[in-house]
């Protein structure tokens, strides 16, 4: 290792001229001589000592040995041990809290002034090591952290076409049986179709919430009823006047697979109140209630106060297929269905969101 660069601040020019020479027969290279705090940081400036050597009471100038110390640390870096020619205990204090490297009193021996300097220079080599480690494992982590946020942020674009592009195809099933049914005379088949439509549409519209959401995991499922109820009536036009649809929803968050099955359950059920409840021009009333209960349970309620479902009909072994797939959604749900006919008809229905997260149920 070449020679250490020294820069000596003492303001008694005797002192200083002995101290050089002591250093220079140690092998350490003076770089400069300054009498005064100021001379001292200019002098750093432009001979970027390894250390400097200062006299903690300067008399000459305008700052003394312990504010030019200071200094120096801050904006160089550079390991700073004090002369000291007495013991001011005041000074000494104020020393201590600059990060001293040391000091050493004078008059001093060879060795206790080589001792001082190999022990500040080590400790400043050490203190720079950890230093650049430090640096190298925030820079490490930032760099990881960037990755990850980048990496997550395509996800989540990706998520959002991946649902644009899912409701899109849906869209294009939707259309694609509705051209069809225009070359179908027989007004049953062409039912088939639109019963059709309205399924795939129904899940369409999860797609579409989701990717519309901050959230892309889950689905404000209050807002989907209102849009999938709006969507229906204006679909079998229903008109306002005669069935009153009441949507009382309470907000809460569904994942992917639970909205599509409960999207579908009120897509039947919803539909055959239209469709059964209010046969000839009869009015009244539909209302859906979904609401969250204790244990993360969720309860919906479809009813109408229509003509009543039929007394001889068992819900659950239908040979039709709307309620065959009612009964299998829940099922699907690990959820429970009931039916009450007293006055028109109501189901309830009660589960838990799907234990698999985002699952979808095709
Ligand atoms: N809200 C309702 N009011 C009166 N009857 C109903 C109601 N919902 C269902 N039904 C009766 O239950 C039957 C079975 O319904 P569903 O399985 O959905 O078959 P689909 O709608 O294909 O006829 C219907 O044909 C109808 O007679
Ligand atoms: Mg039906």
């Amino acid at each position: 290792m070449s020679a250490a660069k020294i820069l000596v601040v003492e303001d008694e020019v005797i002192t200083s001229t002995a101290i050089k020479e002591q250093l220079n027969q140690l092998g350490y290279t003076v770089v400069d001589k300054v009498a005064s705090g100021s001379a001292a940081i200019k002098s750093v400036a432009k001979s970027s000592p390894d250390l400097v050597l200062m006299d903690i009471t300067l008399k000459k100038g305008d700052i003394d040995g312990v504010t030019a110390a200071a200094r120096i640390r801050e904006e160089f870096k550079i390991p700073v041990v004090y002369l000291t020619a007495h013991s001011d205990e005041a000074t000494l204090d104020r020393a201590k809290v600059t990060e001293a490297f040391g000091y050493i009193i004078k008059p001093f021996a060879d060795r206790d002034l080589r001792i001082a300097i190999e022990m500040a220079l080590n400790k400043h080599r050490a203190e720079q090591l950890v230093e650049e480690a430090t640096a190298q494992k925030l820079a490490e982590h930032e760099r990881t952290e960037a990755q990850i946020k980048a990496s997550l942020q395509e996800k989540e674009v990706l998520l959002k076409e991946v649902h644009h592009r899912v409701k899109n195809n849906f869209q294009i099933i939707s259309s694609l049986l509705s051209l069809q049914s225009n070359s179908i005379q027989d007004e049953r088949c062409r039912e088939v179709f639109k019963i059709s439509q309205n399924r795939i549409e129904s899940m369409a519209l999860v797609h579409e919430k989701l990717y519309l959401s901050e959230n892309l995991a889950q689905i404000d499922f209050a807002d989907y009823i209102k849009g999938l109820v709006a969507d229906l009536m204006s679909s079998y036009q229903v008109d306002s006047d005669t069935i009153d649809i009441r949507v009382i929803a309470e907000r809460a968050f569904l994942s992917l697979g639970t909205a599509i099955a409960c999207g579908l359950i009120i897509n039947e059920l919803v539909l055959n109140a239209f469709k059964y409840g209010f046969p000839e021009g009869r009015s009244g009333e539909v209302y859906i209630n979904f609401c969250s209960e204790d244990d993360g349970k969720f309860s919906l309620a479809i009813s109408d106060n229509g003509i009543g479902f039929p007394q001889d009909l068992d819900f659950k072994h239908t040979e039709s297929l709307g309620l065959q797939l009612v009964n299998a959604l829940t099922a699907q749900l690990g959820g429970t269905i009931e039916l009450n006919r007293d006055k028109g008809t109501e189901y309830k229905i009660t589960f838990t969101e799907m234990p698999r997260e985002g699952v979808v149920p095709y």
